[in-house]
């Protein structure tokens, strides 16, 4: 279990996050949903360890990593970017964190993750020949051989569209499923959040508006940022939501 105490983060006296407090089961998905400039990234970061926090702690099964370092933490990110090396094959790219850490996971399972994420085509192409969906799944290729604890993701599908977006989305919800991983997926999308996590942190000007199951973000709306943010989105993408919503909103 992953828990948030009392999160506080400023920027050159500018409060980015303040009083962040919540709590993530072991294998939950959770999105951290808000517009843009609202402290999703700062907060991912911060989890991550990349970013150091004014105050608040984080524990992690049990054990305070507040002032733990990123590498200690034993956790992971595909940063929104990717970050993938251009010179490398994608191979090369999925192990090149395993450089010093051989015996954290075998070849036969790097191939596992491989099959999985279906790179076998592609891992002798140099990145620059590789689609939008291939260097995302190269990405999370590269994370997931790192054996994370947690598997952190900044706005995975926003450079996606159509097939290889729901494509991309599923293989992250059977990854977290399959390996029981607990993953936080930062997204500005209402429908993504809702369709893809068991539970939504919906944050605006760095604090926490709601957290809750999309049923319950859905049906009980904490209040009216929520109502705006999310539900107007509704009436554009509401076939792809239905079954959240029955009746009432179709
Ligand atoms: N390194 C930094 N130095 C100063 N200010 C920063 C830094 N990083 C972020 N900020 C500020 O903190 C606020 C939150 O930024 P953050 O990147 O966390 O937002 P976000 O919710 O991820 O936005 P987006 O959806 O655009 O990615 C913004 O006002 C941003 O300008
Ligand atoms: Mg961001």
């Amino acid at each position: 279990m992953l828990e948030l105490q009392n999160i506080g983060k400023q920027f050159n006296q500018k409060i980015v996050l303040e009083d962040i407090n919540f709590e993530i089961e072991s294998g939950e998905i959770v999105s951290l949903l808000g517009p843009s400039g609202s402290g999703k990234t700062t907060l991912l970061h911060i989890i991550l360890g990349l970013t150091k926090m004014d105050q608040g702690r984080i524990i992690f099964n049990g054990k305070d990593l507040s002032h733990v370092s990123m590498k200690n933490r034993g956790f992971n990110i595909v940063f929104q970017d990717y970050a993938l090396f251009p010179h490398l094959n994608a191979y090369d790219n999925i192990v090149y964190g395993l450089k010093n850490k051989r015996g954290l996971i075998s070849e036969k399972e790097i191939r596992e993750y491989i099959e999985f994420l279906e790179l076998k085509p592609h891992l002798t192409k140099k990145i620059g020949e590789l689609s939008g969906g291939q260097k995302q799944r190269v990405a999370l290729a590269r994370t997931l051989v790192m054996k994370p604890k947690l598997l952190l993701l900044d706005e995975p599908l926003s450079a996606l569209d159509g097939v290889i977006k729901e494509s991309i989305k599923e293989r992250i919800q059977s990854i977290a499923r399959e390996f029981k991983l607990t993953t936080i997926i930062v997204t500005h999308d209402p429908e993504e959040a809702l369709t893809l996590s068991d539970k939504i942190l919906i944050i605006q000007n760095g604090g926490i508006s709601q957290f809750g199951t999309p049923q319950q973000i859905i049906h009980q709306p904490s209040n009216d940022f929520v109502k705006e943010f999310i539900l107007k989105q509704l009436h554009i993408k509401r076939q792809n939501i239905y079954h959240l919503f029955g009746e009432k909103y179709a």
